[in-house]
């Protein structure tokens, strides 16, 4: 895989987690209980570390991070489904890590891919247990 691809991915990623970091921002302003929004105001923070991870593989690969980002959906009133949608992000993420580090072939990347899925995944699961408890 040439270096531009890698690029290309660790763009979308990049994007993926300036997404979550601006989306458990904002959530941890205005969800009331308090360990809710603490646990997603600690999470953002991990987000906004996986950005400083991929920008430093982008650009020591000659690339810039794009401050691009698509739609983003912040949590409403219903508490639940706001959590529900910081999963389903969760997910998105892991799935999209998952298949990039089958085909990335730079160990390097693949190795800071790896950690940030881990992270992920202990995400999805502090968010479910949040839920379970509603
Ligand atoms: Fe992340
Ligand atoms: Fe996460």
């Amino acid at each position: 895989m040439d270096p531009e691809e890698i690029i290309e991915l660790l763009n979308r990623d990049f994007r993926h987690e300036l997404e979550a970091t601006m989306l458990y921002t904002y959530n941890s302003f205005v969800i009331e209980d308090c360990d809710i929004s603490r646990l997603t105001e600690a999470i953002a923070v991990d987000e906004m570390r996986h950005m400083w991870w991929l920008a430093d593989l982008i650009t020591k690969r000659g690339g810039r991070p794009s401050m691009e980002t698509g739609e983003i959906e912040y949590i409403g009133e219903d508490i639940k489904a706001g959590l529900e949608k910081q999963i389903e992000k969760e997910t998105e993420g892991i799935e999209e890590y998952e298949r990039q580090i089958a085909i990335i072939d730079d160990e390097e990347v693949v190795g800071v891919l790896k950690h940030i899925v881990d992270e992920e995944k202990r995400h999805r699961k502090e968010f479910r247990e949040r839920i379970a408890k509603l």
